[in-house]
């Protein structure tokens, strides 16, 4: 990758989508230009981070160079996005953002001199085990999309989608791993109620829920199947099946990520 790339905001997403290009030496870190708010995080940055990329402070007048790179990566976090103050002139650059719920309309009216593109992204990125989903805006050309994947592809899997699904993508990808938390604590402290130590307990869901996943991706059961496997007559599974069902797990989960969706919409 050739191109000189921005990134305003070198948080902790940031740096979990730009280090492993570095790491693979897809990216030169003199090619990067970052962006933070504060001296605390610019002098974090020099002193522990592991390469020794291009760094400023936002409002700086140094940090101004940042708008000639070609490509800009935009991971403030939405509520921080009023302080960015676009300096451009050519519009044929990118602004690629990664901020949550903010839209491709909005983008455009913040950034009218780039060519915009919206990312969702979630947390397993940051161990390399993300999901990213793309919603390009106008005439963005097929080399830049190329670029823009490789940007991603190092770190997650990458789904291209009109944007209206955009929503439901980042309900489903970004508030799931928190709903996974839960449930995995829930069903740990299943097991200490019954007797299990807890560290105990939370290896038994951790590898279960590991282990179910490998199942049905290896040999394509449906989960309907896989249900009915280990479900028999007059059994344990469907007592705990049953105590599910009366308690409405089914539909609390489907309204949880529907909820998500539309707080995400309301974000726009
Ligand atoms: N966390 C997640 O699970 C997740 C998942 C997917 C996508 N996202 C999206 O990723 C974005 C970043 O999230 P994060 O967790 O990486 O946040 P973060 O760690 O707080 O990073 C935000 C970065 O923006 C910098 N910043 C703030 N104001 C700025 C300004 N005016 N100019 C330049 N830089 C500025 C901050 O600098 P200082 O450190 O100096 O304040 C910090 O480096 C969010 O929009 C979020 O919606 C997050």
């Amino acid at each position: 990758m050739t191109s000189k790339i921005a990134v305003i905001g070198f948080g902790n997403i940031a740096k979990a989508i730009i280090t492993p290009l570095f790491d693979k030496k897809l990216l030169n870190p003199k090619d990067v230009y970052c962006l933070v708010n504060t001296k605390k995080s610019l002098e974090n940055i020099r002193k522990n981070y592991k390469y020794d990329i291009n760094i400023f402070q936002a409002n700086s007048k140094a940090s101004e160079i940042i708008w000639d790179c070609k490509v800009k990566l935009l991971s403030v976090k939405p509520q921080q996005l009023k302080n960015i103050i676009e300096l451009e002139k050519n519009k044929n650059n990118l602004l690629v953002s990664i901020l949550a719920g903010v839209s491709l309309e909005k983008l455009i009216k913040k950034f009218p001199n780039h060519k915009c593109v919206r990312v969702v992204t979630n947390i397993p990125i940051t161990i390399g085990k993300g999901l990213t989903g793309i919603s390009w805006g106008d005439k963005i050309t097929k080399d830049q999309k190329q670029f823009i994947k490789r940007l991603f592809e190092n770190s997650s899997k990458i789904y291209e989608f009109p944007e209206d699904l955009l929503d439901i993508f980042l309900s489903v990808t970004s508030s799931g791993p928190a709903i996974i938390a839960l449930i995995i604590e829930a069903l740990s402290d299943g097991g200490l109620s019954g007797g299990l130590q807890k560290e105990l307990s939370e290896e038994l869901v951790m590898e279960m829920i590991l282990g179910t996943v490998s199942l049905i991706k290896e040999t394509n059961l449906t989960t309907a199947e896989l249900k009915n496997m280990v479900t028999s007559p007059g059994g344990t599974t469907i007592s705990a099946l049953r105590v599910l069902e009366n308690r409405s797990l089914r539909s609390a989960l489907i309204e949880a990520v529907v909820s998500a969706s539309n707080r995400s919409k309301e974000f726009h």
